[in-house]
């Protein structure tokens, strides 16, 4: 067997269960579609669009066609003090999808370095403004704002920073938004709103001046979609008004469409200074994040430099990489062609009405959704997270891809997915709790 534990051991894999991969290893060596398909050449569903960023379905050959034509005719420009044209059409592209205002685009290469990215935006203007003392940042219990030094020190969920330092002095963290009382709604609860108080406390305990930036997801998605209850967003705006501190939407997940709007800022009417996002930008088919900066902001960045000189001390080897700029416009290319915000829009009902009747299970103690992404929690099994593993497996093995984290369960179908599709996640579903 070519997949032995030897062949497998030079790889240390990314937030897996290494061992117990290696004596149990699901590998997929093709995708198409909505489906992956294993080394055994069965075909795998898959309900949470890779992780959250094959929103056009896999594999796309316009994309792979517009990398290769781009890497032929150039693989590399250096982006610092030269750049390339695919740079600039990707960002007027991305700027038409964000909300009004939000049209200065800087690039990376993951969700991660976007959240660098931002919190280093956010320290930049507050220091060109005369207000470097504003060096604390809000974020929130159960947020996930990626795996770099920064978002480890913004994140709230323990697992991810128990092992690795005190992190970036000054974070503090509000309240999650999971109330027991809003278990199994639908869309944004009616209660929950006075969460946002947290904020504001937290401004007068440190002294609003001191807080350069509050960011949040505006549904918690890596930690199983904890949709904001009404107006909650809403008064984060307000109190970031009130004191002078910048609002960011981590946008990593919400992002291009899985909302049922281009962006969740769109469909939560909420407008953010500055917004993170990655993962469904080239459709994963090229590593890229960004950062969506208002007119504010980038104008306040630009101004206080003097003439010539570099306005922001920030940029990778890879920021807008060409092959993925070129990924990028192949992706926001099908985007327009195909309508996929409007095709999630319409899908957004049938697909939450389909999850919501699984709560009849029994071993389904939650459900959250809205749009088309949606958390389904369930009873633990002898330690957290030990069911959900052992049902992510279950479910591969029934032709059934479903990103889990702990005991929840994230369904996040691409985009381009019909009723069919849904109602075979659903069914899978049912028939591998069943198991139990
Ligand atoms: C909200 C959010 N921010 C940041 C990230 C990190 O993105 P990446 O894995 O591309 O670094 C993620 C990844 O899931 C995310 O969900």
């Amino acid at each position: 067997m070519k997949y032995d534990p030897e062949f497998l051991e030079n790889y240390w894999m990314p937030f897996t269960s290494n061992r117990d991969f290696k004596s149990d290893p699901r590998i997929v060596v093709r995708s198409e579609g909505v489906y992956m398909y294993n080394d055994a050449q069965e075909r795998i569903l898959d309900g949470s669009s890779g992780l959250f960023c094959c929103a056009a379905g896999h594999s796309r050959p316009e994309i792979a066609q517009a990398v290769y034509d781009q890497l032929k005719e150039s693989a590399y420009v250096p982006p610092f003090q030269m750049a390339q044209p695919l740079s600039f059409e990707l960002a007027r592209r991305i700027a038409k999808l964000t909300p009004d205002g939000l049209d200065y685009i800087f690039f990376g290469n993951s969700g991660s370095e976007a959240v660098d990215t931002a919190m280093k935006i956010a320290y930049a203007y507050h220091y060109a403004r005369g207000e470097g003392q504003r060096q604390r940042f809000v974020s929130r219990e159960r947020a996930y704002h990626g795996v770099n030094m920064a978002g480890v020190s913004l994140s709230g969920m323990i697992k991810n920073r128990q092992a690795f330092g005190p992190g970036i002095p000054g974070v503090v963290h509000m309240r999650h938004t999971w109330l027991p009382e809003n278990r199994f709604v639908k869309g944004q609860p009616e209660t929950g709103v006075e969460l946002a108080e947290d904020l504001e406390r937290a401004a007068m305990n440190y002294g609003p001046d001191t807080i350069a930036a509050c960011i949040v997801e505006p549904i918690a998605g890596s930690t199983g979609c904890l949709v904001p209850p009404k107006g909650y967003l809403e008064r984060l705006r307000e109190i970031c008004d009130a004191h002078g501190i910048l609002l960011i939407f981590d946008e990593v997940i919400c992002g291009f469409g899985r909302m049922g709007t281009p962006f969740a800022a769109q469909a939560f009417g909420v407008t953010p200074d500055i917004m993170t996002m990655a993962k469904a930008l080239t459709n994963a088919a090229q590593p890229m994040g960004a950062v969506a900066v208002s007119e504010r902001v980038h104008s306040a960045l630009m101004e206080a430099a003097p003439d010539g000189a570099i306005e922001f001390f920030h940029g990778y080897t890879y920021s807008a990489h060409p092959g993925a700029c070129a990924a990028g416009i192949a992706t926001m290319d099908i985007f327009d062609k195909e309508d996929l915000v409007g095709r999630a829009a319409e899908l957004s009902t049938y697909f939450l009405d389909q999850i919501f009747a699984l709560s009849d299970i029994s071993l389904i103690t939650d459900i959250r959704g809205y749009g088309l992404l949606a958390g389904i929690d369930l009873e633990p099994m002898g330690g957290p997270g030990v069911r959900g593993l052992d049902f992510q497996k279950r479910l591969f093995r029934n032709g059934l891809h479903l990103k889990m984290t702990g005991d929840c369960a994230l369904v996040a179908p691409p985009l381009i997915s019909e009723r069919h599709h849904i109602d075979r996640i659903c069914e899978v579903f049912r028939k591998t709790l069943g198991e139990y």
